[in-house]
């Protein structure tokens, strides 16, 4: 595991967390970055450390005409990161008074930064539009949570969903999916590992937003890795038999952010695909607890794994970084070629 794409999107935080007024600070690929939205709602990127005396703009505060202002000796910054006002003195502003200027981009309810010094095309933001088309009632909450590893063993985890059946209980998954047909294809520079379950106990979730009644489905679970590191999981159920339009799904997104080499935030959320039409009650049960069975799924079975194994990974070092590959693993060392490659372009730039 070794360093971060630079030349590329990373979410910086939802939409909605981003209020006006109150600048956040993230830490994307190394880089600590100050995030902000002008009073117009124009989202800037910008270097967190001011020139001056080191303070993290974060701490200051945006001005009515969209500069920053640092929050210790009042030196203002525009979106260029140029510093265009010194409250000193004779105002003068030295040359050397700038901060960075990071790409920034506000698309599919997300704010994404581009950390690298390359041309920062939005197109090359992956494309995440179920989330526009939805209805926002079949949207769970925009939920996060940050974990002690790094961003390759998150996306190990989430491209190898073997490990359903096995961490989370029948919920999510269960003997169906280790036994699933399994197909990796590659697109470019994504990666998706598809599952087919015919007829097949419809694991816990799946079962409670179609029939309620635990018998049998066809079961797809088809989850994509766009490089560097944004997944998402079509997956759903029908009758045996059925086309998928009969039946109903999710759209689990998985947006990984490396902060350094050890930790990672993971923004997530589910989009549901082709909700059937429950009474109002049910509708809202379904909804919560596809929120809290993710969040619990998560929080208390991914990322505890995920954090144990970066321990044990540490401990043991070159040993531990050459795994035993098992038939499963066809998907993560599809993806893992991809970055080394995209890796190495960078480094030959
Ligand atoms: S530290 Fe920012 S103005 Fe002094
Ligand atoms: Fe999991």
């Amino acid at each position: 595991m070794g360093k971060f794409v630079q030349n590329a999107w990373y979410v910086a935080l939802w939409s909605a967390h981003l209020e006006p007024g109150k600048p956040v600070e993230r830490e994307i690929t190394g880089h600590s970055i100050v995030i902000f939205r002008q009073p117009d709602g124009t989202p800037v990127a910008l270097e967190n450390r001011c020139p001056h005396r080191s303070a993290p703009l974060y701490m200051g505060k945006v001005c009515a005409n969209g500069n920053l202002q640092c929050g210790y000796h009042g030196l203002q910054f525009d979106a260029s990161g140029a510093c265009v006002l010194n409250p000193h003195g004779k105002g003068v502003i030295p040359v050397t008074a700038r901060v960075r200027s990071f790409p920034v981009c506000e698309r599919h309810s997300l704010i994404w930064v581009w950390p690298g010094d390359g041309p920062a095309d939005p197109g090359l933001i992956p494309d995440l539009s179920v989330v526009d088309r939805a209805d926002p009632r079949d949207v769970t909450y925009r939920d996060m949570l940050a974990m002690d590893a790094n961003c390759e063993l998150v996306i190990d985890n989430l491209l190898d969903l073997s490990h359903v059946a096995f961490l989370h209980g029948g919920v999510l998954g269960n003997d169906s999916t280790v036994s699933a047909q399994l197909k990796v294809t590659q697109q470019d520079d994504s990666v998706t590992v598809a599952r087919w379950m015919p007829s097949v106990q419809p694991p816990g979730l799946f079962d409670m937003m179609f029939r309620r009644d635990a018998s049998p489905v066809d079961h797809w679970a088809e989850i994509t890795w766009h490089a560097p590191s944004c997944l998402v999981n079509n997956s759903g159920v029908t009758g045996v038999g059925q086309s998928r339009a009969q039946g109903t799904g999710i759209f689990g997104l998985h947006l990984l952010t490396p902060v350094n080499e050890r930790k990672t935030v993971y923004h997530f959320a589910a989009v549901r695909q082709n909700p059937l039409p429950f009474p109002e009650e049910v509708r809202l049960d379904i909804m919560e607890k596809l929120k809290q069975l993710r969040r619990k799924a998560f929080t208390t079975e991914d990322e505890p794994m995920i954090v144990a194994q970066q321990r044990m990974i540490d401990r043991y070092g070159p040993e531990a970084a050459r795994p035993v590959l098992l038939e499963v693993d066809g998907g993560t060392v599809r993806y893992r070629r991809v970055l080394e490659r995209l890796l190495q372009r960078e480094a030959n730039f």
